[in-house]
Formats: C-alpha cells, structure tokens, sequence
C-alpha cells in the first residue's frame, strides 16, 4: 500500500515537472530566439518579429498555430526580405499551443 502511495506521488511531482519545463516561454526560448529574436525582436535577415506583429496581436490562435506546425515555405513565404523558410517546429500540438499562449501573452508585454 505504502509503495502505491509512493508511486503516486511520484508521478504526479512528475507530471507537474514536466508541465512546469514544458511552458510556451522556455519552448520560445529552446527553439524559437535564434531566428526570432530573445523578445521575439525578429533578427535581421534571419526572422520576422513577433512583439507587435498583427498576425501575432490580432491573428487567430489556430492560424499562428498553423505556421509553428507545418512551418511556411516557398510560396506561401510571407516576406521577401527573409530569404530563409520557417521550419517546421517538430512540436506536439499542445506544445504549440503553449507557445502560441505565451507569444499572445507575455511576449507582447
Ligand atoms: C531558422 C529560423 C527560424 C526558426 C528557428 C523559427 N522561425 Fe519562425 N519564421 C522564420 C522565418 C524566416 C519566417 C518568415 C516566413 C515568411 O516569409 O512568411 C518565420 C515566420 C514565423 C511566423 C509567422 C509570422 C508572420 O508575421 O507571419 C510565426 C508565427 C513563427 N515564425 C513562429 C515561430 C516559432 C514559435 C518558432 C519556434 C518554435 C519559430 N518560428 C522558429 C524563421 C524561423
């Protein structure tokens, strides 16, 4: 009994570690600043900014999830001056999601 008790515990301290490392701050941070920006700034030639862009402030969550999913290349590429594709990101759906929280949220503040 003790042991499954114990068992419990652990994987719920776990689960919540998980969640805790998995936040849309530090996927932005893993993933997204080399070619984004550390404030989502964007970076000269490599990123577009995502503080104070519209289709982040006032685009539709699923939308922005779209492009972090599927990534934008050839002609559905946006913006001349960044000559590089966006990436797929690799992230599960609600990871995504997270970040999608995080660039709607903190990120503009
Ligand atoms: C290798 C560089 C690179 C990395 C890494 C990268 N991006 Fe991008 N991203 C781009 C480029 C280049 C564009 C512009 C594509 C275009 O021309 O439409 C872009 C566009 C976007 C857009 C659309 C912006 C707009 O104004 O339409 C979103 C949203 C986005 N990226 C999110 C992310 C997220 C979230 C991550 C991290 C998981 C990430 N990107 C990682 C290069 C990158």
């Amino acid at each position: 009994m003790h042991k499954i008790l114990w068992l419990v515990a652990l994987v719920v301290s776990l689960a919540f570690a998980g969640t805790a490392l998995a936040g849309g701050a530090d996927i932005y941070k893993a993933k997204c600043v080399a070619c984004h920006g550390q404030k989502g700034e964007g970076v000269k030639g490599l990123g577009p900014a995502h503080k104070g862009n519209k289709f982040i402030t006032e685009g539709k969550p699923e939308d922005i999830k779209k492009v972090i999913l599927e990534g934008r290349v050839g002609a559905a590429k946006k913006y001349k001056e960044f000559p590089l594709d966006m990436p797929k990101s690799g992230l599960s759906d609600a990871d995504a999601e997270e970040v999608v929280k995080f660039m709607q949220g903190d990120l503009q503040k």
